[in-house]
């Protein structure tokens, strides 16, 4: 069978992981890279023999490319991938958060579907062994009845972090410590101890200038009855230390506390006998392995017809509760309903002197 032929839009910090999980991936080849920025471009082009480009258009008029991987700015993901799908009918795999405004997933699921072809979503820590040990013995029943599910992230990103790239910190394209850091974790939370009916949450700027939270915290009342927390800060000080991101899951049959920089290490497991040793993974930083298992999972969708692992429907899910907790934030605190469909007021919201940096984004033709 022909490899699956992927192309990169966006080489900024996350698109190495990308480009080592292709190249490792039976079935899966890398045939060209897309930044506006060519100085991010062309030193992994000369390495990897493959084609640079710094339009989209241009790249995709030319190269063969079957699925096109999008790691934009946040705020851009809808934009980048309804344009490619509706112009070229490529299939996507796009980087978390899958898109800032819930109407825009809805589009982007509605876009792929009407073109045939897939949407794939990063949220790389499913893939994770001592995740995965836990969302299983919960969907079998296994941990009976739950009180309480909890996640909790101390990362570090400092000023200069933000001051990078002019799309970091701003509402319209990136969101706060909530949206760009602990949506994995707040993914995680729903995906594996269920759907969340309501939440309250508060938030607080503290160390950087910037518009977004780089603190906040949140408590949720999940669907099963179970009551949670997240708890989010990128204000570990002195920069540079990602020290935890963290979920615990207390059941009547046992409990499950998953540790490490990034949910990788089974801290405490007494549901059975396994040791946690076994369902520990030594990760080398914070992106852990899972982009390995979600290229794997494209190829191997593309070839068999099974539907993604990460469906938009599901990513989607995490995008309300987001929107849910900066509703409440927006509002003081106040416990908002998952029914009532809240949305930020914020996030996602192009403001007029926002325009230029979606302008600097917009991939003309
Ligand atoms: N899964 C993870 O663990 C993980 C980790 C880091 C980042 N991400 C996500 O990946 C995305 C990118 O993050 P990053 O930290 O790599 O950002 P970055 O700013 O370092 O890289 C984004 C790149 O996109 C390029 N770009 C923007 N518009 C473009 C266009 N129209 N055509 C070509 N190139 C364009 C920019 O020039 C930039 O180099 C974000 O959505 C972020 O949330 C995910």
């Amino acid at each position: 069978m022909n490899n699956i032929r992927f192309a990169i839009l966006g080489c900024g910090r996350i698109a190495y992981r990308h480009i080592e999980a292709i190249n490792k991936t039976a079935g899966a080849q890398l045939v060209a890279l897309c930044d506006l920025d060519s100085s991010r471009t062309n030193s992994y082009a000369k390495e990897f023999g493959v084609s640079a480009f710094s339009n989209y258009h241009k790249m995709l008029n030319s190269a063969d490319v079957d699925v096109v991987n999008i790691m934009t700015p946040s705020g851009m993901h809808a934009e980048h991938t309804i344009d490619i799908i509706k112009r070229y009918k490529k299939h996507i795999v796009v980087e978390k958060p899958m898109a800032l405004r819930v109407e825009d997933c809805q589009t982007m699921i509605g876009v792929a579907k009407d073109n045939g072809v897939k949407l794939f979503v990063v949220h790389q820590n499913r893939f994770n062994l001592p995740v995965r040990k836990v969302r299983e013995v919960i969907s079998k029943g296994e941990f009976g009845k739950l009180s309480m599910a909890t996640v909790r992230i101390r990362w570090s990103r400092d000023q200069a972090y933000y001051d990078r790239d002019p799309w970091r910190g701003t509402w319209a394209f990136d969101g706060g410590a909530l949206t760009n850091q602990a949506v994995h974790h707040i993914d995680l939370l729903r995906w594996v101890a269920g759907d969340i009916v309501s939440v309250s949450a508060i938030a607080d700027t503290r160390f950087i200038t910037a518009e977004i939270e780089d603190t906040a915290v949140a408590w949720v009342k999940f669907a099963n009855g179970a009551i949670g927390a997240i708890e989010a800060t990128t204000t570990v000080r002195p920069s540079g230390n990602d020290i935890e991101a963290s979920m615990s899951i207390i059941g009547e049959r046992g409990v499950a506390i998953v540790e490490g920089a990034a949910v990788n290490k089974m801290a405490f497991w007494n549901l059975d006998s396994t040791d946690v040793a076994e369902l520990t993974e030594d990760i080398p930083n914070v992106y852990g392995f899972g982009h390995d298992h979600v290229i794997a999972n494209v190829v191997e969708s593309l070839y068999n017809g099974a539907p993604p692992a990460i469906m938009g429907e599901d990513a989607q899910k995490s995008i309300e509760l987001l929107n849910a907790i900066y509703c409440s934030i927006e509002q003081g605190g106040k416990e908002v309903l998952l029914s009532d469909e809240p949305r930020s007021h914020r996030l996602g919201v192009i403001k007029e002197g926002d325009n230029w940096i979606a302008e600097l984004y917009r991939s003309q033709i």
